[in-house]
């Protein structure tokens, strides 16, 4: 099908909710991702987890510049548990888990990082705590509602009820993403209007639910109050219209963005994702503590192996391992070399631009659904 012959819109409630030409929603920690997307009729969404507040301006005003008026969103992640989410302070918070880092973990990841030659380490993480607290993330909300934002999203747990109450004041949409009906509840209950609901098969924290079952499940809960999107494993637009036929009005994507031509994926993992096959991924707490979707390397094996210490609770993991990520990308035998994907992996085997991944999407979808049609009619 050529770019012509792409329908001009797929209407469903939440494209008229944003204004938006197609039900594909795109996160990404790439502003040209994001603009791309949003560029080419979907909507992208910026990941702020690994931004500075000041960072963060920069890219969203980079976006503003860029994406032509057409609507865009921040994602934050604000979770509902995590260790020390009782102190008020960010850099008391700091200092406090850096101190509850036990000695053996350390120990364990220098003899893992040297046995696989990577360089020792000059300094240690300024930044390890990142955007995954109620303390750091806030900020992140500030600075995204200066912006003309149409979307805020959260990951893992319901927001905060001022932050929902904060963005609804700034008439913007709130999401939430969800693994569960039950969590697709809490959601909602605290004001969240569009659910992101997430099977295992996604890339990044994700819960034990395949997308298959998840979404009639989250649909039937919540679909009366909230719009749902379809997320995990969907890459393809027969997947896309899988989605849509489970009750979803769009869908939520995120690994097939890491191997576009605008993405800034590190260089030793572009050839690790382009080569992976769909059970090359493993559920992990090698990253953040939590569980989520990642690259089956070195890296995952070591920490699950005899060896290993555990892991240590959110944010300290993480905390732990930040310093060593940048020396992991850029030395050694790259062996630990491992990155956030979702099974759908197995189908990222070639960089196209991300206005392409979009059209491919709508023309594979266009196909699906007039084949259903056709299935009926004879
Ligand atoms: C590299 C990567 C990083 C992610 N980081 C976040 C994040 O910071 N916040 C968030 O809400 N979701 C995050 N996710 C999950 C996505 O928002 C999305 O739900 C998921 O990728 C959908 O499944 P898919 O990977 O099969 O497309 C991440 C996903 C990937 C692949």
């Amino acid at each position: 099908m050529g770019e012509a012959a792409y329908p001009r819109c797929v209407r469903t409630r939440v494209t008229e909710l944003f204004g938006i030409e197609y039900p594909i929603f795109a996160f990404s920690h790439c502003r040209d991702v994001v603009a791309a997307v949003s560029r080419a009729g979907g909507l992208g969404v910026l990941g702020a987890l690994y931004f500075t507040p000041e960072e963060l301006e920069v890219e969203l005003s980079w976006i503003d510049e860029h994406v032509g008026g057409r609507p865009y969103g921040v994602d934050v992640v604000m979770p509902a548990k995590y260790e020390g989410a009782d102190l008020g302070d960010a850099e008391e918070l700091l200092s406090r888990l850096q101190g509850m880092i036990p000695a053996e973990h350390r120990r364990f990841l220098d003899d893992l990082l040297a046995e696989h030659g990577v360089e020792p380490s000059t300094e240690t993480a300024g930044r390890a705590l990142l955007g995954w607290t109620d303390q750091t993330a806030r900020p992140q909300v500030e600075v995204a509602l200066k912006h003309p934002i149409a979307l805020l999203a959260n990951a893992l747990g319901p927001p905060p009820a001022d932050v929902v109450a904060l963005a609804h004041e700034h008439g913007v949409t709130m999401a939430g993403l969800a693994s569960s009906a039950r969590h697709a509840r809490k959601q909602v209950d605290v004001g969240v209007d569009v659910i992101v609901a997430q099977g295992t098969e996604a890339g990044g924290h994700t819960g034990e639910i395949s997308t298959m079952v998840l979404i009639p499940e989250v649909v039937d809960e919540v679909g009366s109050e909230a719009v749902v999107l379809a997320a995990g494993g969907i890459g393809r637009g027969r997947q896309m219209a899988a989605g849509l036929a489970l009750g979803a009005e769009g869908v939520w994507t995120g690994s097939i963005w890491l191997t576009v031509e605008e993405a800034d994926t590190p260089e030793r993992a572009l050839p690790k994702l382009l080569a992976a096959t769909s059970r090359d991924t493993v559920r992990s707490r090698a990253w953040t503590g939590k569980p989520a979707r990642f690259l089956k390397t070195a890296w995952t094996e070591a920490w699950e192996s005899d060896k290993s210490p555990g892991y240590l609770p959110m944010p300290m993991q993480f905390m732990l391992i930040a310093d060593a990520l940048p020396r992991i990308a850029r030395s050694g035998d790259g062996e630990l070399v491992t990155f956030p994907v979702g099974q759908i992996v197995g189908s990222m085997n070639r960089v196209r631009p991300a206005s392409q991944v979009v059209y491919d999407l709508i023309g594979e979808y266009v196909d699906a659904v007039e084949r259903l049609g056709r299935i009926i009619e004879e």
